[in-house]
């Protein structure tokens, strides 16, 4: 089973990129899976370079830190070249109707005069740092299960047009924090590009501004501690945060609490608990910019030295070189 996952440095990781993805990662990660920083996607809205340098090098550092195991992690970036080809190969695979009918391009589009050409084709950049990699699980939230649904189909298509070249991969969603909500309005899932970031815990954030976020965060006058995500998000949310840091179920995490108050602290300090450690070590990493920049290098040079021979598989067989 290989598998392959990543994350974009468009903003700070929050707790639900963490519960989400990253933690499960290193959990799960076996060799020869691979998870990367998927800096080119940054890039899709405006971004600032020093930032997006920064943010990449705080993402490696985390993924680090929290146990995903060096010897699979690479920067996308570094595989420039490897992944923009098969990015083209694809976008001669892919109609410009399934790219349109993307969630996230509607959502991140939406309101803006102009966007960028490359929020519409970003699926199907994802869906070459997949295929290119012979991934067959891709472990993500949910809000990213529809462009592995469009990387599957691109798979398919390409290798019924041009003959098997690529491994069809499958989407998979973590047991528990498929979608952690935003604490100020649990309408709307935890993001990094929240306007005001008081609803969205990030990694790094000090103990202290994690109780603050969580003490306000929003629930309902129902004063119950209950499991009702239709009924109650706020505290759904709370408890599916507490439930995926203790390893319980949610309706198990209710158990005994019996007011909001005792419920925000509980889930504060859960949380405190699963992140100090991650927090420190990339701290202690971040400090030591040769180590991250070894692990950096080694990183590139492994996922390119396997990816090179499907690469070149998948050009043949549409006709070129
Ligand atoms: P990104 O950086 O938006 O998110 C990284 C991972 O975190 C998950 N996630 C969440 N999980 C639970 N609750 C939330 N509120 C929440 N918000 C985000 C995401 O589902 C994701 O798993 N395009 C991708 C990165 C990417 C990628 C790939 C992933 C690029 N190439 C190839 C898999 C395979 C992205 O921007 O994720």
């Amino acid at each position: 089973m290989t598998r392959l996952s990543g994350i974009t440095p468009s903003g700070d990781i929050h707790l639900g990129n963490y519960l989400g993805a990253v933690r499960r990662w290193a959990a799960e990660a076996g060799p020869g899976d691979l998870y990367f920083v998927s800096d080119l996607h940054a890039m899709t809205l405006a971004h600032e370079p020093k930032r997006l340098r920064s943010g990449t090098r705080q993402l490696l550092a985390v993924m680090l830190a929290a146990g995903v195991p060096a010897d699979s992690l690479f920067v996308q970036s570094d595989l420039v070249r490897e992944h923009m080809a098969l990015t083209w190969l694809l976008e001669c695979t892919c109609t410009f109707g399934e790219a349109q009918r993307m969630i996230q391009f509607k959502e991140k589009g939406a309101g803006r005069e102009s966007v960028r050409l490359s929020l519409l084709t970003y699926p199907v950049l994802m869906a070459a740092d997949i295929l290119l990699h012979g991934t067959e699980e891709v472990p993500v939230g949910e809000d990213q299960r529809q462009h592995v649904e469009l990387a599957r189909t691109l798979a398919q298509r390409f290798n019924s047009t041009y003959g098997e070249v690529f491994v069809v991969p499958r989407g998979v969603l973590p047991a528990a924090a498929a979608r952690v909500r935003d604490l100020a309005d649990p309408t709307r899932k935890m993001s990094k590009s929240s306007a005001e970031g008081n609803g969205v815990v990030y990694l790094l954030d000090p103990p202290e501004v994690v109780r603050r976020k969580f003490r306000r965060a929003v629930t309902d006058n129902l004063g119950e501690v209950r499991y009702d995500p239709e009924g109650q998000p706020g505290v759904a949310n709370l408890l599916e945060i507490l439930a995926a840091c203790t390893g319980v179920t949610p309706e198990r995490a209710a158990a005994g609490l019996g007011s909001y108050r005792e419920l925000k602290e509980a889930t504060a300090e859960a949380v405190l608990a699963e992140l100090g450690p991650v927090r420190e070590r990339t701290a202690e990493l971040l400090a030591d910019p040769a180590e991250l920049d070894a692990v950096r290098a080694a990183g590139a040079e492994l996922a390119r030295e396997r990816c090179g021979k499907r690469l070149d598989a998948a050009l043949a067989a549409a006709g070129l070189g």
